[in-house]
C-alpha cells in the first residue's frame, strides 16, 4: 500500500518552530520512525510552503497510485479554496492532521476550508495524529486490510 504524507507551510521548521505547541522533533527524524513503524507501507513525504506546489502534489498522488493521503496544510487549512477542491478532485482518502489542538486556538484556526473533503480530521494529538491516521488508511484499504 502506497501513502503519502503532505505538510504545508513552516511545517519544514518542525523541532524548532514554536517548541511549546509543536514539540522538539523534526519531522524528517518523526518520518523515519514512521518507517519503521509501518514498515509494510510505501510511505513518501513532501513539503512545500507554496500552496500550488501542494496541489501539484495532490495531482500527482493520483497518478503515482497513492491509496491514501495524510494532509497537515498548516495555515492553507484556514484560507484555501483551492486546496479543498484539489483534495476533492481527485478522489483519494485524504485524513486531514493538526498537530496542535486547533479549536483550543485563535478564533480563525477553528475554520477549516478543508475539513468537509477529508474523510476525517485529527487534532491537537501531536505528532501522533500522523500514526494513527496512516493506521485509519491501512485498516481501511480493501486491499491491505489489517495489514
Ligand atoms: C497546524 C495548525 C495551523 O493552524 C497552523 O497554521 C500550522 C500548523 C498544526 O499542525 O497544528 O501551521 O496545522
Amino acid at each position: 500500500m502506497k501513502i503519502s504524507i503532505i505538510n504545508g507551510p513552516n511545517l519544514n521548521l518542525l523541532g524548532s518552530r514554536e517548541p511549546q505547541i509543536y514539540g522538539n522533533t523534526s519531522f524528517d527524524s518523526f518520518f523515519t520512525t514512521l518507517q519503521q513503524r509501518f514498515h509494510n507501507v510505501s510511505l513518501s513525504s513532501f513539503q512545500s510552503n507554496i500552496e500550488g506546489a501542494l496541489i501539484d502534489e495532490l495531482h500527482r498522488n493520483r497518478k503515482d497510485g497513492i491509496q491514501g493521503i495524510v494532509l497537515n496544510a498548516g495555515a492553507y487549512t484556514h484560507t484555501s479554496i483551492a486546496l479543498a477542491d484539489a483534495i476533492a478532485a481527485i478522489g483519494l482518502p485524504v485524513i486531514e492532521v493538526h498537530i496542535s489542538n486547533v479549536m483550543a486556538r485563535e478564533e480563525f484556526r477553528k475554520t477549516s476550508y478543508i475539513a468537509s473533503k477529508c474523510r476525517g480530521s485529527i487534532s491537537g494529538l501531536g505528532l501522533e495524529g500522523y500514526a494513527l491516521a496512516i493506521q485509519y488508511l491501512i485498516s481501511t484499504n480493501p486491499v491491505h486490510a489489517g495489514a
